[in-house]
């Protein structure tokens, strides 16, 4: 059962304050609590385990498009941020922002995008390619400069969040066509979307932890096919489902190991539509809303990133709060130039987070 974000709702930052003040306290406990374990002198006491898991905060950036200024890390930081996770789309192989990307000093996942390989993945691509293509492979820079935070048909764990983020397909268009043949076998090996789904289970299988958050460039297939859908197709011939097959056999096939999955997170159907502009995109969907742990599918590509608005920049992410490994609240938010929210738009709260706010 799938639950769009109809009910979006639009607060200022009280709410987000009260929430992140509320989980400060929280972690100041933990830590208090972890502390005061240490002090007893009982073996119990030294075996005990840290706290499954403690309360944090995830920023999704969504498609990048060659805005990322210093600002944007300074944000980060400023919402002392416990977890980034990158969608892709930097630019078009813009290696000096996949560069500024990879020093981020935070713990961090990136999955590059369709436009992350926009010079290599096709011949229309090839044909354009501004730079020497035979001296130079602006991919693999880009591979070099992420290193492990690359998590495309990998993994990454995180045993202080007690997580693990699994990577989709990189470089992906979306659909349901096998695209871009040569790319994915020169690079990978990969020769249809069996094999990617094998690919992707490798790394569910070797994943260290229970609770898995995904990261791809596009979301899944199986949230709608209306052209405003979550990876709803917004040009002609418009509609359809325009998500990646292989990444929802894999969610599928983590569920059926028992893994529990939080948040499914992703980019590149922006959330402007082409075709009308009276409304965005449907950015957030809950899959089984009812279950111990639903799943929340969240598109983050707002784009563009940064707006001018009074003559002042603002630039936007998506923070999620993940209390006890489900998530307690999603809010795209735009931040100000001291890095602090100027607003929020909340797009997902759960049940049992309001419960306890009234
Ligand atoms: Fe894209």
């Amino acid at each position: 059962m799938l639950v769009g974000d109809d009910s979006t709702v639009h607060r200022l930052d009280s709410r987000h304050a009260l929430r992140k003040f509320t989980q400060e306290i929280e972690k100041s406990l933990m830590v208090r609590e972890s502390m005061s374990s240490r002090t007893l002198s009982s073996p119990f006491a030294e075996n005990q385990q840290p706290l499954a898991h403690p309360s944090f905060t995830i920023a999704v950036i969504g498609d990048v498009h060659d805005q990322w200024e210093p600002d944007d890390e300074a944000a980060l930081h400023h919402l002392n941020v416990d977890l980034v996770l990158f969608v892709g789309d930097f630019g078009n192989e813009s290696v000096d922002v996949v560069k500024a990307i990879a020093q981020i000093d935070l713990p961090k996942a990136v999955i590059l995008g369709n436009h992350d390989a926009w010079y290599n993945a096709t011949q229309w691509g090839r044909s354009r390619c501004p730079y020497d293509a035979k001296t130079e492979n602006r991919v693999q820079q880009q591979l070099d400069l992420l290193g492990n935070a690359h998590v495309g048909y990998g993994k990454l764990d995180f045993p202080k969040l007690n997580l693990t983020v699994v990577g989709g397909r990189p470089f992906s268009w979306g659909g349901p066509d096998w695209k871009n043949k040569t790319f994915y076998r020169t690079w990978y090996g990969v020769n249809s979307f069996e094999e990617s789904v094998e690919k992707m289970n490798q790394a569910v299988d070797s994943a260290a932890f229970e609770t898995l958050l995904f990261v791809g460039h596009c979301g899944p297939t199986g949230l709608g096919d209306r052209p405003e859908s979550t990876c709803g197709r917004d040009w002609r011939p418009i509609g359809g489902d325009y998500g990646d097959p292989d990444l929802t056999e894999t969610i599928a096939y983590a569920q059926s190991l028992g893994k529990q999955i939080p948040l499914v997170t992703f980019g590149h159907m922006h959330h402007n539509l082409r075709h009308r502009k009276d409304r965005v995109r449907d950015r957030l969907v809950v899959g089984s809303p009812e279950a111990k742990t639903p799943t929340v599918y969240l598109n983050a590509a707002s784009v563009p990133r940064i707006k001018e608005e009074a003559g002042k920049s603002l630039r936007n992410m998506t923070l999620v709060t993940l209390e006890a490994g489900q998530i307690a609240q999603a809010a795209l938010v735009w931040t100000d130039e001291r890095g602090a929210i100027a607003t929020e738009d909340i797009l997902y709260e759960s049940p049992r987070s309001l419960a306890s706010l009234h």
